[in-house]
């Protein structure tokens, strides 16, 4: 496919709901696993009172949907909107993750996270208790072996991007890395040894900032590719940066050294991005890929993986920076379509099992839970969790698979009180043993 027709980012599956509710035990079909105690939590955009001319996809009001499970029972469901206090309009939509074993709402380009409660509510705009000085990011990634979290920010306030390490809810390194320009920088990617850096033709637009354009990054074709290859405890000066061909790339599923120093990475590469389309992703090929780079002569090359549309790649979170056998993804909708399968990937095998919901059902996110918390339980003995809308119906489910075996079809369902609109990140959090 190339470019789409024009579509609006605040009406089918993207329109939002009024109401925040809380309904307790919810309808359940199959058999919830008991293991499963703890809450799955999805943000996104609730765009209420949007004007589908001007809206951007990305500045609508978080919203997280949360499902409570233990005993084999869903013991509740919520939404909520997340609320900033500082400044208190600011979306925070993107994602929802745990840091020191506390829950955050969490957004790029400047906005801070906010802190929610077990029950998702909002506490409040927290730049983890003072200690970050600058923006965050969506996409923290926790290193394995330390259990660091990395991250890489940006702002347009300044022409850099930003290694955010924190240690738990606490920065303890926050390293400028200029880059020249100002690029958005969605998520990052770790190998073991380094954080990559993706400085690629999506940059900040002035003149559309201050003719109030709500998210005011645009396709560059001036701005040439590149990934920057910095070790993990280095300063700007260690940065390694290597090109590659011009595209967009808002999330890598994993990436890992290889033994001769180059590094090879999975991507979900979008041909072009916020070019003539400038609401939303809507332009281009958008296809998986694994990219080797090469620190050494700054050269890559790479290799499509398969040229379905698909995003939102996950693996087992416990191998990141390490070769990953599995991944999955979610396959993206063309505008106007309503079918939208899970992606198995066997990375190993080169095959993919599609999972399929029906001709009227779409995919959302789906996270990997182990079922044996120990580093060294196989990668696919687990579940996957996420969301299925089914178009048709205005329904959406809480969906359990076996990681194993997913396109043997749910384990479970979990019938939520109404629809979710589509959104954007959801993590699992296990309740503490
Ligand atoms: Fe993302």
């Amino acid at each position: 496919m190339t470019d789409a027709p024009a579509r609006d980012y605040v009406s089918g599956a993207l329109a939002p709901v009024r109401d925040e509710v809380t309904v307790t035990d919810l309808a359940v079909t199959g058999s919830l696993p008991a293991d499963l105690a703890g809450r799955y939590v999805r943000n996104g955009p609730n765009p209420i009172d949007a004007d589908p001319a001007t809206q951007h996809w990305f500045t609508g009001a978080g919203m997280v949907h949360g499902v409570r499970l233990r005993d084999g029972r869903a013991e509740w469901y919520r939404n909520r909107f997340v609320r900033a206090t500082d400044p208190p309009d600011a979306a925070v939509n993107t994602n929802v993750c745990r840091l020191g074993g506390r829950t955050f709402a969490l957004v790029e380009a400047g906005t801070q996270p906010v802190e929610l409660t077990y029950e998702l509510e909002s506490l409040g705009t927290n730049a983890f208790d003072g200690t970050l000085e600058g923006a965050y990011t969506a996409h923290p990634h926790t290193d394995p072996r330390t259990g660091l979290i990395h991250a890489v920010t940006y702002h347009w306030v300044e022409e850099a991007v930003r290694h955010v390490v924190n240690d738990g809810a606490r920065v303890v390194r926050e390293e400028v890395i200029p880059v020249g320009g100002r690029p958005m920088v969605h998520d990052c990617a770790l190998t073991g040894s380094s954080v990559l850096l993706f400085d690629l033709p999506v940059t900040f637009d002035l003149d559309d900032a201050m003719a109030g354009a709500p998210f005011p990054y645009h396709w560059d074709a001036e701005r040439p590719a590149r990934v920057g290859v910095l070790p993990l405890d280095g300063g700007a000066d260690a940065v390694r940066w290597v090109e590659v061909p011009p595209c967009y790339v808002f999330h890598p599923m994993n990436a890992h050294d290889l033994p001769d120093g180059r590094v090879e990475v999975v991507v979900c590469r979008w041909e072009r991005m916020f070019d003539r389309d400038r609401l939303g992703p809507n332009e281009g090929t958008l296809r998986l890929e694994r990219w080797v780079l090469d620190p050494a002569t700054g050269r890559s090359s790479t290799e499509v993986l398969d040229d379905r549309f698909q995003e939102f790649p996950r693996v087992d979170e416990r191998r990141t920076g390490t070769p990953t056998r599995y991944g999955w993804t979610s396959g993206l909708e063309e505008p106007g379509a309503v079918h939208a399968p899970l992606f198995h990937h066997d990375l190993a095998a080169g095959t993919v099992a599609v999972v399929d919901f029906g001709p009227t059902s779409a995919a959302q996110e789906f996270v990997f839970v182990p079922a044996d918390p120990s580093p060294a339980a196989p990668e696919d003995d687990g579940w996957l969790l996420g969301l299925v809308s089914d178009r048709a119906e205005g329904t959406t489910d809480l969906v359990v698979l076996a990681a194993g075996d997913p396109a043997a079809g749910p384990v479970a369902r979990v019938h939520l009180p109404g629809r979710v609109p589509d959104g954007f990140h959801g993590n699992w959090f296990a309740d503490p043993a």
